[in-house]
């Protein structure tokens, strides 16, 4: 089968290459998929990148034996393995494994979830990492409220379009940060209000957010802090892009120091696949709560550029590759 292969850490154009690998083997309780298409986040590419270097160790973690990258997915059930019961080959799927980047990728079944119908396996695949974040850092670090005003800033990127959609179906009001051409898809996807960074500071406005999550940190947490209500959280998700041994690690343990200072400030958290939240936003997308907005749609052979193109930081939602 073709896949996308990584031999080292560098640029994209460096260190990938899409090639012939041997098709995955399926473990007893697992299942072997026919990747239609796979998402793009932006971990991915600090993966290849190997940035910062201190993280090296565990982005092997996320390499297949074959060398082939990739996690989030979604396609058909080609065989399971003899334990599993729970799906048959020509089931349709969505869901996580090592080695998404190709025709064919093996997986356990808990990782995987029946696709929604009203999903094209290109929006399926998108429900990653990304949506994930979004999930937990809304519901379970940010505890947010039906109700309560919450302002997501990169509203237009892979997290920040998963975001919006899930904190208007929890009942809060939403405030988009984002850029001039993206305004209206912010506001398409159920932001209540819109900020135009390029034209507007949001850090100068009144104290009106209950919660903040921040996926860029290109401001202050000071500055963020002025908008928080008096109980408000602060959530610090993005950081700059990380270079050197620890670039951009600086920023979350700033956080992690300041929280222990004020009561406004959530710590940094990584977020976890699980099969929990996959079943919930299987949820959301079957009601039609949320809805993956696309940006780029590359072949398999274009892997190489799909990964470069996301590593730009620019996504309008979430960009995939599709088989
Ligand atoms: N905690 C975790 O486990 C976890 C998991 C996944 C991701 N993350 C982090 O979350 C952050 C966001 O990831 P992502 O996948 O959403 O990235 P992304 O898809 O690259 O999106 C970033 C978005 O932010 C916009 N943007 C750039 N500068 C901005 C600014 N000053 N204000 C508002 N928007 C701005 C970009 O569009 P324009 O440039 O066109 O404006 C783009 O749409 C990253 O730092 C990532 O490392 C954390």
């Amino acid at each position: 089968m073709k896949g996308t292969i990584q031999t080292g850490f560098g640029d994209p154009g460096e260190v990938l290459r899409v090639g012939e690998v041997a098709t995955p083997a399926v473990d007893d309780d697992g299942v072997l998929v026919r990747v239609r298409a796979a998402s793009i986040h932006i971990g991915a590419v600090y993966g290849v990148r190997g940035l910062p270097k201190v993280m090296r160790p565990m982005f092997k973690r996320f390499i297949a034996k074959s060398g082939v990258i990739g996690q989030d997915m979604a396609g058909v059930v080609e065989a399971v393995g003899q334990d599993v019961t729970q799906l048959t080959a020509g089931d349709e799927v969505f869901g996580s494994c090592r080695g998404a980047f190709a025709e064919y990728a093996s997986t356990k079944v808990g990782a995987l979830a029946s696709k929604p119908a009203n999903l094209t396996f290109e929006q399926a695949s998108a429900i990653g990492v990304s949506a994930f974040t979004a999930l937990q850092a809304l519901r379970d670090h940010g505890n947010l409220q039906a109700g309560q005003h919450v302002l997501v800033t990169g509203a237009s990127g892979g997290v920040g379009t998963f975001a919006v959609q899930i904190a208007k179906a929890m009942g809060a009001e939403v405030t988009g940060v984002c850029s001039t051409r993206n305004l209206d898809m912010v506001r398409s996807i159920g932001a209540d209000h819109v900020i135009d960074y390029t034209h507007q500071d949001f850090t100068k406005g009144e104290p009106e957010y209950d919660l903040i999550l921040d996926n860029v940190g290109a401001n202050s947490l000071q500055d963020m802090r002025s908008v928080l209500t008096t109980d408000g959280l602060l959530l610090a998700n993005g950081a700059p892009a990380p270079s050197g041994w620890f670039g951009g690690l600086g920023h979350p343990v700033k956080v992690a120091v300041s929280s222990m200072f004020s009561k406004q400030q959530g710590r940094p958290f990584l977020s976890m696949e699980n099969e929990d939240d996959l079943g919930t936003l299987q949820d959301l997308a079957a009601a039609g709560k949320i809805t993956p907005v696309i940006d780029q749609v590359f072949p398999l052979e274009s892997a190489v550029d799909a990964i470069a193109f996301v590593g730009e930081g620019h996504n309008q939602g979430t960009s995939v590759i599709s088989m």
